[in-house]
């Protein structure tokens, strides 16, 4: 078995950018299996922080092939940007990063109608990053999407303009419309696709079998959550990709059989950005000091993230959905100075204690039930070893452990590389 998958357990930005960083240099290629430029996956070393939207996490090791799955949708606008900001760091990356024929495209007219269909629902919005992901998925599960495969086909031209065609008319029916300019959109969309052209465009599920077949150390990485998923989060405000494990095998080529490891990654505490419902969300001092604290603001939009207490209930269930094997435990530096730091263990529902993740949990009856521990006040973004780890720290990872039942491997307390601690 050759495959190790990393994934969000929340609802993203767990700091996979940086673990799936950190962990390239173990691996021969790290593939993004689904979303697109809704995420953005931060890296730092050397003093520079980096967002990726699109592109691999694994980029910047010197060896490592970095692949864009099927699963990914693109929009070739954002990815020539992505590109044109790797510039400056001598990356050989048309030698580096590869393209799969079967990712689909996302349009000027996907973001036009993502955009469109927020502003129709109005309070009910889900916060969409705008950046046309559900509307491309959309078309993808209809049959009518554009992959990367057809910008090399003589029919493309003809293609891309029936589906906008079909967009904008699809268009007239919200009333509100959307301020966004087509023709600059077009204009950065047709040169981004023009770039793509020059990349490596390859039958990526056949790449991954023959890799597999030559016994490369493969890490397959997720974008977004597992509370994002598409069936198993908490819809209708999710994304619209399989951000669960599954969603790697399908976003892939990947035999179920052959994945091994599945690093589930975490922060500390919880964070969520956008609408829907959150149990453990603060609105208080505490939340606004982690806000703080934890730098909480969209990777992507920029926008605030809501911030409160740990979930185990939520996090438990994401485990189990996703086979979970090890757990990464991120940002445990944001905590400290907290006198007390909660841990939701169940939720109090109108039907009883529960402990498993209801089907609804906008559900206004629903209360988090805290366990409390004694917080610490030392900084832990120096500690380079587990046994430097104040005690309430310990006691606290060793809390989380038996609780969720799996192995905290990784505790990271910093946005840097190296601020990242290995336990034995
Ligand atoms: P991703 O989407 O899962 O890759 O996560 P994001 O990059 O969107 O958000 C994680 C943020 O936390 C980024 O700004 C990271 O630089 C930062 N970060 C990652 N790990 C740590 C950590 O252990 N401590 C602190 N303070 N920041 C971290
Ligand atoms: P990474 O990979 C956090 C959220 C949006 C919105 C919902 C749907 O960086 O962890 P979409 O644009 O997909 O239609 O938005 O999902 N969302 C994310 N939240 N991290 C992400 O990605 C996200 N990608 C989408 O805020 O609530
Ligand atoms: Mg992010």
């Amino acid at each position: 078995m050759a495959v190790d998958l990393l994934l969000g357990l929340q609802w993203g930005d767990e700091g996979k950018g940086k673990i799936v960083d950190v962990l390239t240099a173990s691996y021969d290629i790290i593939a993004r299996f689904q979303g697109g430029p809704n995420a953005g996956h931060t890296l730092e070393f050397e003093g520079i922080k980096h967002v990726l939207h699109t592109i691999p996490s694994g980029i910047f090791h010197p060896t490592a092939i970095n692949l864009i799955g099927n699963g990914v949708v693109i929009d070739p606008a954002i990815f020539k940007k992505e590109i044109e900001g790797l510039t400056p760091f001598n990356i050989d990356i048309k030698n580096k990063l590869l393209v799969s024929k079967k990712a689909h495209l996302i349009l000027p007219t996907h973001r036009m109608l993502d955009a469109a269909s927020e502003a129709a629902k109005g309070k009910a919005k889900i916060g969409s990053t705008l950046k046309g992901i559900g509307p491309t998925y959309m078309d993808k599960t209809g049959r009518n999407g554009i992959r990367v495969g057809d910008i090399l086909a003589p029919n493309w031209e003809e293609k891309y303009q029936n589906l906008k065609s079909k967009h904008l008319n699809l268009l007239k029916s919200y009333p509100e419309g959307t301020e966004m300019s087509l023709a600059q959109l077009e204009k950065d969309f047709l040169e981004g696709v023009a770039l793509l052209k020059t990349f490596q465009i390859i039958d990526s599920e056949q790449y991954m079998h023959s890799a597999q077949k030559e016994g490369k150390k493969i890490l397959a990485e997720g974008a977004q959550g597992s509370l994002l998923d598409i069936d198993f989060g908490t819809y209708p405000f999710v994304t619209s990709s399989t951000t669960t494990a599954a969603g790697a095998c399908t976003g892939l080529g990947i035999a179920p059989n052959q994945v091994k490891e599945v690093f589930g990654i975490f922060k500390a505490y919880a964070t969520r950005v956008g609408s829907g419902p959150f149990p453990t969300e603060l609105f208080d001092a505490d939340g606004a000091k982690m806000a703080k604290v934890g730098n909480e603001f969209g990777a992507t939009t920029g926008r605030p993230r809501r911030c409160g207490w740990i979930d185990l209930v939520a996090l438990k269930y994401a485990i189990a959905v996703n086979g979970a094997t090890q757990l990464m435990m991120m940002k445990g530096d944001v905590l400290s100075g907290f006198k007390t730091i909660k841990v939701c263990t169940a939720y109090k529902t109108a039907s009883g204690t529960q402990d498993y993740l209801p089907y609804d949990l906008t559900d206004p009856s629903i209360e988090p039930i805290y366990t409390e521990l004694p917080g610490w006040e030392e900084d832990l973004m120096s500690i380079t070893d587990e046994k430097a780890f104040p005690k309430s720290f310990k006691q606290y990872i060793d809390f989380l452990e038996k609780e969720l039942g799996t192995p905290i491997k990784i505790v990271s307390v910093g946005p840097d590389r190296k601020q990242t601690i290995f336990r034995g």
